[in-house]
Formats: C-alpha cells, structure tokens, sequence
C-alpha cells in the first residue's frame, strides 16, 4: 500500500425529510447566498424546504448555473457576494451547481494583487486556493462526489478545466434520497454511470496490495451494478433504497476513502472532459465512451487487476485469462448500455476527424502524461480515441 493522509470533514446528513437539519449547521449570523441551477429544485419542491429551514437565516439567491458550469456565468455571483456582504454559500442542486459553489467561493477571496491576475489562473495555471468562503450543500443528484470532495470542474470558451483544494470540501451535505426521485432517466443513467468510473478510475491500475480499498471499490462497483438499473425499471424506480443506495455509493465513490493509498488512473476523465468541452457531451456520456476503449488499450499494463476485477466483480473464474478480461470489458459495456448511456464515439455522433480537434485541446491541456504512470502519452490517448469510434 502507498503512505497516505486521509481527512474527509463534511458531515453528512442522509436520509428523507433531512433537509431542515441545514438550520442548525449554518450559523445564525451567516449571510447566506443559496446558489442554484436552472430550476429543477422549484419543481421537486427542494427549493421550499430549503427556505422553510432558512427563516431563522439572512439569506439572498444566485440562479442559473448550468450544466457543465461556465466561469462567465460564476463571476456573475461576484457583485451580490460584495453588495449583500455574503460570508456562506449553500449549494443547492447536482455536480454543477456545487462545482460552480466551490469557484465562487474561492473566486470571493481571491487576492488581485493589481498586476492583472484572474481567478481563472487558479484553473488555468493551477494557482493554490489560500482561502475561500466555506459551503453546504443540499445534493440533488448522485453522482459526482463533490458534496463532499474539494475538487470543482469549469468551463471557459470550450476549455473545460478540473482544480481542488482541501480549503473547498463543503462543511456538510444533506444527502436525501428522496430528492432524486424527479430526475430523468438520463440523468440517473448519467450519475450511475460517473459514480461507477469514479471507483474504477482509482482501482484499476496496479496491485500495491491495497486490500481494504480494493475490497471497497468491488463494493460499490457491485451495488451500482446492481441497484443501477433498478432505478431505471418501472418496477422499482420508485424503492427510496434503491436510491439511498445509488446515493451513498457515488458520495462514497469520490468523497477521497478509496483512492487514499492506491495508485488512480484519470485518464478517462481528462480526456472525457474534452469530449465535453468541445462538444458539449454530457459528462458521464464521455466517460462511457472512453473507458471500455482505455481498458482495451491498457490491457497489458492493467493486467492483473483486470483479472481481479473480472473474478470479483464479474465472478468470471473460469477459462483462459484473456477469454475473462474480454467477458469483463463485454459486461462493463453491456452495463453501460443497460443505463442507457453511449460506448462509442459513433453513438454521439462524432468520427475519426474529429478526433484531431481533442488531441490538440489535450496537447494545450498539458495532458499528455496521463494514467497510474504517466505513461499514456498523446499517441496513446489517440489510439484510445480511435479504439472508441
Ligand atoms: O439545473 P437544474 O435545473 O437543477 O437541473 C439539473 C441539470 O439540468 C438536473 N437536476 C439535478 N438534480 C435534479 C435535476 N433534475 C430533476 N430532479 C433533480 N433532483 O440535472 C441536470 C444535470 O445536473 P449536473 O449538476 O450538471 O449533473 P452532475 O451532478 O452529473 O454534475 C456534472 C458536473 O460535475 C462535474 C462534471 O464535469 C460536470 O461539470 N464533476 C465534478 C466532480 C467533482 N467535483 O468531484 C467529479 C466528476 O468527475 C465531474 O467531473
Ligand atoms: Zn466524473
């Protein structure tokens, strides 16, 4: 196992009607600005409990953070966050809107030092965060992590970038799973679907004998597996455990617990997010693509914990080590499938010329060393994009 520090402070509260419990974390004589996305949370009903809770509190709102969220639409925050003097942020809604929370936050006490610095350098130059305003958060949608994680994702002109820092992980989080029951079959496809690659993205890589974490990975990736299409079928899309399940799995997936101590392979991640910023394809969409074509390529490399993961998640235990590798990779795609997301390039649309516009968008990335060793080079990350057509 490789050493590590682990320190995971946002306190979680889960279950149905939990909602009112942000009035006891959010202290009385906060200035609180409830940020939030395109609405959804007045249809379900979410954004009238969070008021109810909030009577006691001096609360203002910033709207309209979309999918994907875009640095223009953040800095907008910026002028009521000083005009109404806003010392709290509570996010309100899915990945976006708390990735979107995270950047104002850290946005509003970004020293300019008057020689035309930017908070986008903290993305584009990967400047460290030294101080941000704290947030809470009321998750509405399972899937990215980030209610209780430090990293955000944001765009600016198609450059979709990732930045972190421990100084953003939200103080606590209301995990409901009741709230998700307005969500489209899209985006429940879309969150099992991130929350999966999430665990597999820090699992399959090289042994270092991690025991404990590899043991927790095939757990999750086992409870999506099967609690996933669930939440799909008529049948049982209305079960509150099916969701509490699909709910705890994706904040367990990336809330920091399984990586600590293994080596982690993002670069599905890095070059999904180029589908999506040149493309607008939505986030888990990418992923689904690229990865079945990173383990076809990296299949050497990723060997032997193929094989675990064909023997413990898939239980394939018999045969010749290729015939399982092949079956896993076949189950992983048939699994994607079943959630109703693409695995292929062509299934979005796209071909191989336009594959020549991402690799110039990840040579400018600085992506060119990506996976568990940094060895996957810009030819390799070609060969996984033409692997994916
Ligand atoms: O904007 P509203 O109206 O709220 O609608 C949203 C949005 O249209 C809707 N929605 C959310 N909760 C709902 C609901 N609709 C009905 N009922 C509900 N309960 O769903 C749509 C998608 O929301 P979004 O927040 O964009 O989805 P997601 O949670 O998948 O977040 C994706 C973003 O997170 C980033 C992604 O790159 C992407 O930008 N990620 C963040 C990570 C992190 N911070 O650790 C890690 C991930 O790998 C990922 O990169
Ligand atoms: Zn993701």
């Amino acid at each position: 196992m490789l050493n590590f520090n682990f320190q995971n402070p946002t306190k979680i509260h889960f279950g149905e009607g939990k909602i009112k419990a942000i009035s006891k974390e959010i202290p009385l004589n906060a200035r609180v600005l409830v940020v939030y996305g395109g609405g959804s949370i007045k249809s379900n009903g979410v954004y009238q409990q969070v008021i109810d809770a909030l009577t006691e509190h001096t609360w203002f709102e910033f709207s309209g953070i979309e999918p994907n969220p875009t640095y223009n639409t953040l800095m907008k925050a910026q002028d009521i966050i000083k005009e109404k003097k806003i010392d709290y942020l509570l996010a309100v809604g899915g990945g976006s809107v708390v990735d979107g929370a995270k950047f104002i936050a850290a946005a509003a006490l970004y020293e300019d030092d008057g020689k035309g610095n930017d908070p986008w350098d903290i993305l584009a130059k990967q400047q460290a965060v030294s101080s941000a305003l704290p947030i809470g958060v009321v998750l509405t949608l399972p899937a990215t992590g980030s209610e209780s994680n430090g990293n955000s994702v944001v765009t600016r002109d198609g450059n979709k970038l990732p930045f972190s820092s421990p100084l953003l992980r939200p103080l606590f989080a209301v995990l409901d799973p009741s709230v998700t029951f307005s969500l489209s079959d899209r985006q429940i496809g879309n969150g099992v679907v991130d929350a999966f690659i999430h665990t597999i993205e820090q699992y399959l890589t090289y042994s270092v004998n991690g025991k404990v974490q590899d043991r927790f990975s095939e757990g999750l990736m086992q409870t999506l597996i099967e609690e996933g299409p669930k939440a799909l079928s008529a049948a049982t899309k209305d079960d509150l455990d099916v969701r509490a399940n699909i709910m705890w799995s994706a904040t367990m997936a990336l809330n920091g617990l399984i990586g600590a101590g293994v080596p982690q392979d993002w670069s599905t991640h890095m070059i999904g997010h180029e589908l999506t910023g040149a493309f607008g394809i939505d986030h888990a969409r990418t992923l689904s693509i690229v990865l079945p074509a990173v383990m076809k390529v990296r299949r050497e490399q990723k060997r032997e914990k193929l094989l675990q993961y064909a023997e413990r998640v898939w239980q394939l235990n018999e045969g010749e080590d290729d015939a399982r590798i092949d079956q896993a990779i076949r189950l992983t795609e048939a699994f994607f499938e079943k959630m109703q997301v693409p695995t292929r390039l062509s299934h979005v649309k796209l071909g191989r010329t336009d594959i020549d516009l991402l690799m110039e968008r990840l040579k400018v990335h600085g992506m060119t060393a990506l996976g568990e060793r940094s060895d996957i080079t810009l030819d390799i990350s070609r060969e996984i994009l033409t692997q994916a057509l």
